[in-house]
């Protein structure tokens, strides 16, 4: 593909795309959305595990949806920085995934703008994240070892990243990141 036309595909947008939580019917289609992403059957069976958990909000699983298709999918996950003295409650973002034929034309970047703008409303305060350390910080994530929040794993230090949702909200604030068994498990 050229350059321009390149260029031009990443600007496509998708009007009719709908950011929306999930709902029970959509279950096998968000597995499945997750196995031909990855390419793999680890993060599908991991976001059906978190499904099972206490934590696990459905308002935070929010699949994008293209005339009346699942298309794309993300989940924020509520975990809990650990320090010594302290600890508070922060979001997890991921597994996130767009189906093979419509990667790279603008819909994960939909998921990740409106899915923040959804959990903040929904009164959350930080996000963390794994991940492309050339693709979050376009949304504001930076490395979360600026505020001493360490991954529980060995992880490169540019791609463990926070975002603050409120001014400061992390300010002050340090610990490692505590992940449910599911996540350690899918790995
Ligand atoms: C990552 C993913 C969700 C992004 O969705 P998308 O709709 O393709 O993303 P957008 O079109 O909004 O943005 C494209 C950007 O994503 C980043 N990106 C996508 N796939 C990437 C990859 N495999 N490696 C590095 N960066 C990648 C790039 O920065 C790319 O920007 P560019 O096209 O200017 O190079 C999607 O590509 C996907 O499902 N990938 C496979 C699963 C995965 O890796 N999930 C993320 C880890 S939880």
């Amino acid at each position: 593909m050229s350059k321009k036309s390149k260029e031009n595909q990443s600007q496509v947008t998708f009007p009719r795309l709908k950011i929306r939580p999930e709902t029970e019917e959509d279950f096998t289609k968000i597995t499945e959305v997750n196995d031909l992403a990855f390419g793999q059957k680890n993060e599908g069976i991991l976001v059906e595990r978190l499904r099972e958990t206490e934590r696990f909000v459905s308002e935070l699983s929010l699949v994008a949806e293209l005339e009346g298709k699942i298309v794309g999918y993300i989940l924020f996950y509520p975990v809990t920085i650990l320090s010594a003295d302290s600890e508070f409650l922060s979001l997890s973002l991921g597994p996130m995934a767009v189906i093979p034929e419509l990667q790279r034309l603008g819909i994960g970047s939909q998921l990740v703008s409106e899915g923040l703008h959804a959990v903040k409303r929904l009164g959350h305060r930080s996000v963390i994240v794994l991940g492309h350390p050339e693709y979050y910080p376009r949304f504001g994530f930076k490395p979360a070892s600026r505020w001493n929040i360490k991954a529980p794993f060995d992880a490169p230090d540019e791609a463990f990243m926070a975002l603050e949702l409120v001014d400061n909200e992390l300010t002050g604030k340090s610990g490692a990141v505590e992940y449910p068994e599911e996540f350690t498990d899918a790995s």
